[in-house]
């Protein structure tokens, strides 16, 4: 009989818009490589559909309520590959929400975290935040030329890393990765988070 793949483990990475953590993710999938570790890289928002629907809304109770929408159907997919036994790094997660719609936009973090709450029940094994001085992930977003909509809110961004900052400090599996050097040591920074959760050996 075939050997039951294990299940896989789920990372999160999150931050502020401009910290770096998308290009993190890929890294991160291709150095677990090395190990023998299939890993899937996913996104939030996740649908195609909320995420049209978040681009034109313009109520935020309504918005918490799509992030979490998409949470719930983003969190069947996670399920699903962690099943197969693949290892899947989310660039965003709950944090995101509770970071922004709580820490950045004022809202009850108690309500953020019941809509989540009752969108998912999907834990990561790991959040990795990345956290750099708002002032360096701003100057990060111009050179790319992508400076509209929610990234353009110095003050959001400020307030969402404070939220962030918050959470590291409740523990639950959530490690701060300075994301203010360059990108080769932040990428260093963060598998030394990986390697010393799972004592990772190359095979
Ligand atoms: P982001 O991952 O930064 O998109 P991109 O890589 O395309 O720049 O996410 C887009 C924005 O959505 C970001 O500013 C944070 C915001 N967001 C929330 O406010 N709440 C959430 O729950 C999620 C997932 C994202």
């Amino acid at each position: 009989m075939e050997k039951r793949k294990a299940r896989g483990k789920f990372i999160a990475v999150e931050g502020c818009d401009g910290t770096g953590k998308s290009t993190q993710a890929f890294l991160l999938a291709s150095f677990l490589k090395g190990f023998g570790i299939e890993a899937k890289v996913t996104k939030e928002p996740y649908s195609p559909e909320i995420l049209k629907a978040l681009e034109s809304c313009g109520c935020r109770k309504e918005s918490c309520l799509l992030f979490a929408a998409d949470r719930a159907l983003h969190s069947q997919k996670i399920e699903e590959l962690l099943e197969e036994g693949f290892w899947v790094i989310s660039d965003r997660f709950t944090d995101s929400s509770l970071a922004y719609q709580a820490g950045g936009w004022g809202m009850d973090i108690r309500e953020v975290e019941k809509i989540n709450a009752f969108a998912t029940s999907l834990k990561p094994d790991l959040t990795l935040i990345f956290s750099c001085p708002p002032s360096a992930s701003a100057k990060r977003m111009k050179i790319r030329g992508k400076e509209s909509g929610f990234d353009k809110d110095f003050l959001l961004q400020k307030r969402a890393g404070c939220l962030y900052g918050l959470l590291a400090r409740r523990g639950g599996e959530r490690k701060i990765v300075d994301a203010s050097a360059d990108l080769r040591k932040v990428g260093a920074r963060a598998r030394e988070e990986v390697k010393r959760k799972w004592g990772l050996k190359k095979k």
